[in-house]
């Protein structure tokens, strides 16, 4: 069985074709960095468009590199929330134009749900497991119980983890996004600058993210500094957060499992310190490619796939789907 991922959430448009093995056929994407780094971030009317003119050459490419035709498509999967709401629209529309012309089913895929089964691909995994993914929109933190089954133990009250990176980078006039560029030049760097953890109260299960965004711009104007010393702090102060929350979430629900998903994934000294940690407290850790931690289409149909082995639906589709911004998983 073959699965169309489609995902146009934010600013990659991406399309991708998944076989029920969880196969990757084909994962083609456009990137549109260039068009927003110039504004430090994504801006969504840019992104609309762009998405537009992009989606049915990167559809034709993903169909192309897997060696199929759209008639060889078993069902459809379209990330519709949440995200930039006119971006999701240009793929939802594009899915609901394909999968009326084929008359194949079309499943509605939650990204955050994309981000977790983005593990499906390079994992055996036992459930339960804690899962935390922190991208540039969110950071919330899940119990999984099983394939569709999520608990949300908590989410950051206000800016999402690899926000924070990109934030931080703009106040640094480093470019955009800032995830990669921190991480580059906190390899020449020392974690000798003390910044807060990103946690408000030790309590609960959220994160927040503007308090060490606030300091890092108050170290910046109140100091001389290397600003290879400051990626190297920041980037072990959200290490030590992610750390933090997931052995507390770990204790608290009695789940040895663990992992981290989404952009923030890719970091190489977060994946490291993460791996340490889970090491040495005996838990098994999970973690998605690098290629597959940022956003990718392979991840929204192997939702697909799941959700067509749990509840199958069958053409005609729901002609009502919608683009939500904000949806719960
Ligand atoms: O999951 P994603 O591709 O898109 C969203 O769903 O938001 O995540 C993008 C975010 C950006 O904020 C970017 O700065 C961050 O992931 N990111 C990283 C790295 N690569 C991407 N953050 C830290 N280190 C990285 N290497
Ligand atoms: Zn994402």
């Amino acid at each position: 069985m073959l699965s169309l991922g489609i995902e146009t959430s934010c600013d990659e448009t991406a399309v991708a074709v998944v076989d029920n093995n969880f196969n990757i056929l084909s994962n083609e994407l456009y990137s549109q960095i260039k068009e927003h780094s110039a504004f430090g971030g994504v801006v969504p009317e840019i992104a609309s468009r762009k998405h537009i003119e992009k989606i049915d050459i990167i559809a034709n490419l993903s169909l192309e590199k897997a060696g199929i035709k759209v008639k060889d498509i078993d069902i459809i999967a379209v990330t519709v929330g949440p995200g930039l709401i006119g971006s999701i629209l240009v793929g939802l529309n594009f899915a609901k134009g394909l999968a009326y012309a084929t008359k194949k089913p079309l499943y509605p895929i939650h990204h955050i749900e994309g981000h977790i089964l983005s593990l499906l691909f390079d994992n055996n995994l036992d459930f339960p497991f804690i899962s935390l993914v922190a991208s540039g929109g969110h950071t919330n933190l899940f119990l999984v119980n099983s394939i569709g089954n999520y608990t949300l133990l908590g989410k950051t009250l206000d800016d999402a983890a690899g926000e924070a990176f990109d934030k931080v980078a703009k106040m640094l006039n480093l470019g955009y996004p800032g995830g990669p560029i921190i991480e580059k030049l906190a390899l020449k760097g020392k974690n000798c600058i003390k910044l807060p953890q990103s946690f408000i109260v030790k309590e609960n299960l959220n994160f927040s993210f503007s308090g060490i965004k606030t300091s890092v711009l108050n170290f910046i104007k109140n100091n001389s500094f290397k600003i290879e010393d400051l990626c190297a702090s920041f980037q072990n102060s959200i290490a030590e957060t992610f750390i933090f929350k997931l052995q507390e979430a770990s204790r608290i629900f009695g789940v040895k499992n663990i992992a981290l998903a989404g952009g923030v994934s890719c970091n190489s000294f977060i994946r490291n310190k993460i791996s340490e940690f889970a090491k040495n407290t005996g838990k098994k850790l999970y973690l998605p490619s690098k290629s597959l931690s940022t956003d990718n289409a392979a991840m929204i149909a192997a939702a697909g796939i799941s959700k067509h082995s749990r509840d199958s639906i069958n053409f005609p589709f729901d002609f009502t789907l919608n683009a939500k911004s904000r949806l719960n998983i």
